[in-house]
């Protein structure tokens, strides 16, 4: 069953792009890494949009190894004549008969803690998957592809390139733990870029920063999740850092709303930054919000990892300039962080 607070989410994204997301009707849309955590979003959006607005329902393709997910979130999609699960690697062809129209490509390993634990695994989703979705869109004609690119791209910007704009080039190692990761995006924009000029693929490439919210599952690993589990567990909340370091994070159906608006824009090769830029916060305010959530019954405390490179190469500052966004795809981000993670909690509630 569709999860209450993601229904609510749903039903705004699709209420505000009504126009737009009539492209989809009758087409097809593949989602790699379509059981992560942005991916399923996208699946149920376009599930719901079909059940709600579609003139003809698209054909839903979710593709996923679940090396880091597994298909539960989506189970209750089973069965539905337009949904199509593929238990499947990206690096494989596509199956025959499949021929999306719009891909949404996901697929990759976005919680440092795994994509670290796979390596090879990560580069390969973002170098080898991307060069044979790019080789497809070579071949056959499709209306849009949008690579998931990452704020990662521009490693730890100094202070005066914050609020960080698409034409910073970044300050990214190539050798350290999170290079994997990085420099993987950052070769995968540059194919993305150079199949456009050389063989016009229709593709985009968005830079998300630092999303969250429903559907991000306890276990991921990443710093909210870890927060909510302390919290859940009755626990204090534990810091393995100074607390210092920000991030701007954007709730989901923000970041979905503005993926998809790139998604069908006609804006091919060009990057765009997608975040909320209205609160830079640090960890430990971002810490002692949930703490408030819980009825400041637990408290933050600071440790050190046992995890020597946890902290090697992590942004001091992350906040996104979003003129681009803005301007050309009218992107607004709607939900502030104390409204978001209260939704995330409500979401873990009920799916822990
Ligand atoms: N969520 C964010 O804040 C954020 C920030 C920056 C970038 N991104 C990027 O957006 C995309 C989606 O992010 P997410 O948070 O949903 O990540 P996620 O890790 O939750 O999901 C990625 C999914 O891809 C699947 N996958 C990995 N390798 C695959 C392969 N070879 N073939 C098929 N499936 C494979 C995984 O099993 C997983 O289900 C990723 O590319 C990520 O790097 C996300």
């Amino acid at each position: 069953m569709r999860d209450p607070v993601v229904e609510e989410d749903l039903a705004i994204i699709a209420k505000n792009n009504e126009p737009l997301f009539h492209k989809l009707d009758g087409k097809t849309l593949l989602v790699t890494g379509g059981a992560g955590f942005l991916g399923a979003y996208f699946v149920e959006l376009a599930a719901y949009w079909n059940e709600k607005y579609a003139k003809t329902p698209c054909q839903i393709y979710c593709m996923d190894t679940h090396i880091v997910s597994d298909a539960g979130r989506l189970s209750y999609l089973k069965g539905r004549p337009y949904f199509h699960d593929l238990e499947q690697s990206i690096l494989q062809p596509l199956p025959a008969g499949l021929k999306p129209d719009y891909i949404l490509h996901c697929a990759s390993i976005a919680s440092p803690i795994f994509y670290r634990k796979y390596p090879i695994e990560t580069m390969d989703a973002n170098v080898l998957g991307t060069r044979n979705l790019l080789d497809y869109a070579k071949s056959n004609k499709i209306e849009s592809m949008l690579f998931f690119s990452t704020s990662e791209v521009y490693g730890d910007p100094p202070a005066d390139k914050i609020p960080t704009s698409e034409d910073y080039r970044g300050n990214v190692s190539c050798t350290g733990p999170r290079a994997c990761y990085d420099e993987s995006k950052r070769f995968g924009e540059t194919m993305c870029i150079n199949f456009h000029q050389v063989h016009q693929v229709p593709v985009k490439i968005a830079r998300p920063f630092n999303v969250y919210g429903p559907g991000m599952r306890i276990t991921d690993r990443r710093v909210l999740p870890d927060f909510f589990r302390d919290a859940f567990d009755g626990k204090d909340i534990v810091m393995l850092s100074d607390g210092k370091a920000t991030r701007s994070f954007c709730y989901v159906a923000d970041g979905i709303d503005g993926f998809m608006k790139i998604l069908l824009c006609e804006f091919n090769a060009m990057p765009f930054n997608i975040g909320n830029d209205a609160e830079e916060v640090s960890m430990s305010q971002t810490a002692q919000e949930v703490c408030h959530l819980f009825g400041d019954k637990n408290k933050v405390v600071y440790q050190i990892s046992e995890d020597k490179h946890y902290l090697t190469d992590n942004p001091q500052r992350r906040c996104p300039n979003l003129a681009r966004a803005r301007e050309k795809l009218n992107y607004k981000p709607r939900v502030m962080l104390k409204e978001g993670l209260a939704r995330l909690k409500s979401w873990y509630e009920r799916n822990r």
